[in-house]
């Protein structure tokens, strides 16, 4: 694979700045930002008032911990627009959240924060290795879901020309990567699995395809499917991370140099890592829940947004603003299995060391009596499909699952294309305990 190293003067000038400089922006940005959630937002008012706190009381960076938490409950309740901060009129733009039940949570741009959007989603192209010019397959979700409007604003800004694919429609998403030859692609990574299924189906070599980069996220993913997505398609997969309530896509990139985590766009968002119980602040290193403050947002100000995400926070590295480490999982993901937590991840790891299984699974729990179960379904690879071979495949997986993981599972191998793609997010748990 090529280097792909940019060019330092390539850079904003921030994103090499000193850690001063970087700091002393966040004050001031902070700042104000803390004075319009007060001033505009009636909601926000409300929580500082109750919480005897001020934005005056804000002396240095670390203050913001006086400040109270925001919650995705607290956009539910105010749904739909009693959040905003500025007036209906001054929104461009409307997304929502990507909930599988009850109402949308939904979010608002102005037009500043369209732009600013959009610069942060150039500026993670190019940390991907994607340059001006570039031919660019975006096969995020178009619609509320703002990964694929997200990254198609931004993909413009720098440069790119942008194919608006949309998730869906597998065999047309192949014919034209085959027929457009894009150098980047953007989409879920589970999403690129499907793409790669269709691939070989249509007889097409993924390495000779014309993709040298791609920029997967809005799920967790490990690196063993790094290696394994690399693998296949000759290309290097950076690991892009946000959320609609903090903006979007967008809020940190991992570079395509180092491949070592995601640099968080310090300019834009505060990141605090809290214990997810207690609320305290954990110094840098230690995991925790990623919490985010913003600090250019006008429509939608958010103060110290819990984002349910594990994670902890490193220095920086090809970046001077700090990384964060790939994600582990969402507290609301984890599953608790006799005492033991269990993320879809580390079983996704497991999964991927076993040459006889392809990389499609759901976890699956279930209850009889007191007692949870937890069944892993997942594919045999195409020359793992005999019957000896599937149960070879199921002793090993459980075993690895036992040894590194802790708990025993039930294995069930099924045949190829026996897993429910996804075109977006995959659904990785399924519960079908009875509800207490
Ligand atoms: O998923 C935004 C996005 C679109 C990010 C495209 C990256 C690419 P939501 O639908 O609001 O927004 O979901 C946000 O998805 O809190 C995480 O739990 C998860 N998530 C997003 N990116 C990553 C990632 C978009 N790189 C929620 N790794 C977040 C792990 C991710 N989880």
């Amino acid at each position: 694979m090529e280097d792909l190293t940019p060019n330092p003067k390539d850079l904003d000038p921030i994103e090499t700045a000193s850690r001063d400089e970087i700091e002393a922006l966040q004050f001031h940005r902070m700042k104000r930002s803390l004075k319009h959630a007060f001033e505009n937002s009636p909601f926000y008012r409300n929580q500082f008032i109750k919480a005897d706190v001020h934005p005056e009381d804000l002396k240095t960076l670390k203050d913001i911990a006086k400040f109270p938490f925001t919650v995705k409950q607290d956009l539910r309740d105010c749904y739909p627009f009693g959040m905003f901060a500025v007036p209906q009129s001054k929104l461009v733009r409307i997304h929502g959240s990507s909930g599988t039940t009850g109402k949308p949570t939904v979010v608002g741009y102005t037009q500043a924060d369209i732009d600013h959007w959009a610069n942060l989603i150039a500026r993670s192209i190019r940390a991907a290795g994607g340059r001006p010019g570039d031919m660019l397959h975006n096969a995020y979700g178009y619609g509320l879901f703002t990964g694929g409007l997200g990254a198609h604003y931004g993909a413009e800004r720098l440069g790119c020309t942008v194919v608006p694919m949309s998730g869906g429609m597998t065999e047309r998403q192949v014919t034209l990567i085959h027929d457009f030859k894009p150098r980047i692609i953007m989409v879920t990574p589970s999403y690129m699995l499907s793409i790669l299924d269709e691939f070989r189906r249509q007889g097409l070599d993924p390495r000779e395809s014309s993709l040298q980069v791609g920029i997967f996220g809005a799920e967790p993913w490990t690196n063993a499917m790094r290696q394994e997505i690399e693998e296949a398609f000759d290309m290097h997969a950076v690991d892009i991370y946000g959320l609609s309530e903090v903006m979007g896509p967008g809020v940190a990139q991992e570079c395509v140099e180092t491949k070592d985590g995601l640099h968080i766009w310090e300019d834009h968002f505060y990141p605090e890592i809290i214990d997810p119980v207690t609320g305290e602040v954990l110094p840098d290193g230690q995991m925790g829940e990623l919490v985010f403050t913003t600090l250019t947002k006008e429509g939608l100000p958010m103060v110290r947004y819990r984002t349910r995400d594990l994670t902890r926070l490193l220095p920086g590295t090809a970046r001077s603003m700090r990384r964060m480490d790939k994600i582990t999982g969402r507290s609301d993901d984890m599953i608790i299995l006799r005492g033991v937590n269990v993320f879809p991840t580390q079983i996704e790891e497991q999964i991927l060391k076993c040459r006889g299984l392809a990389p499609h699974f759901q976890i699956e729990m279930t209850r009889s009596g007191r007692m949870d179960t937890m069944t892993v379904h997942v594919e045999c690879a195409e020359d793992h499909a005999a019957a000896e071979a599937r149960a070879a495949s199921a002793r090993e997986l459980a075993h690895h699952i036992k040894s590194v993981v802790g708990v025993s599972t039930r294995i069930e191998v099924r045949d190829p294309g026996g897993i429910a793609r996804s075109e977006g997010k995959a659904k990785r748990v399924i519960d079908n305990r009875p509800k207490e």
